[in-house]
């Protein structure tokens, strides 16, 4: 698949068969996390936490549904979560660290399309995750870091197709 098309034909996928990624998926999806641009090249200030442990998953969407009093799936009953942690400065330079998680997250994205798996974005877990010290505690995730993004992934029986993207979704000013 041309890397435009697979782009255009991402869509966030909220349905899920529950089989499990194979073990060469899984590799695949990494090798493209990897590869993403990190601002200085400081890869040390980042983590990659992959969960398919099922009790986990359940744990980190009723922790959600408690943060935001809600019963709505929250991760889609995907089998895998990947959750991306960074250090954090509370200043602005934590753009960066923003800028650097969300860029591994849409290389996997893309990567997930190319391989014919769903896949979605996730901030309501991840920030309810990011409010939880013992939960992150138990979980191990590293310390100093924050969880700032996510992506579930996993088989799905809903199809990629061209889209039709508009022209104007996003306000778009040229300085000729
Ligand atoms: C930073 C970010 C966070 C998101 N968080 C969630 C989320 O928590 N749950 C969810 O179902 N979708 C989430 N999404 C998916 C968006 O709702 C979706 O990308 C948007 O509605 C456009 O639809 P599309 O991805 O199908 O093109 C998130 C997307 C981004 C980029």
């Amino acid at each position: 698949m041309k890397t435009f098309d697979a782009i255009i034909n991402r869509k966030s996928v909220r349905t899920y068969t529950g089989e499990p990624l194979s073990e060469n998926e899984l590799t695949q999806l990494l090798k493209t996390a990897y590869a993403s641009p990190v601002s200085m090249g400081n890869y040390d200030d980042l983590t990659i936490t992959v969960v398919t442990n099922s009790k986990w998953l359940k744990r980190l969407e009723s922790n959600a549904q408690q943060t935001f009093h809600t019963d709505r799936a929250m991760l889609y009953g995907a089998p895998m979560l990947i959750i991306i942690s960074t250090k954090l400065q509370g200043s602005s330079a934590d753009n960066a660290a923003y800028s650097n998680a969300a860029t591994i997250i849409e290389n996997m994205n893309i990567e997930a399309v190319e391989l014919g798996l769903g896949a979605c974005h996730i901030w309501g877990v991840i920030n309810a995750l990011a409010q939880n010290q013992a939960l992150m505690q138990e979980m191990k995730l590293p310390e100093g870091q924050t969880p700032v993004a996510g992506l579930v992934l996993g088989k799905s029986n809903e199809q990629y197709e061209a889209r039709d993207i508009p022209m104007d979704r996003i306000a778009t000013q040229r300085l000729d």
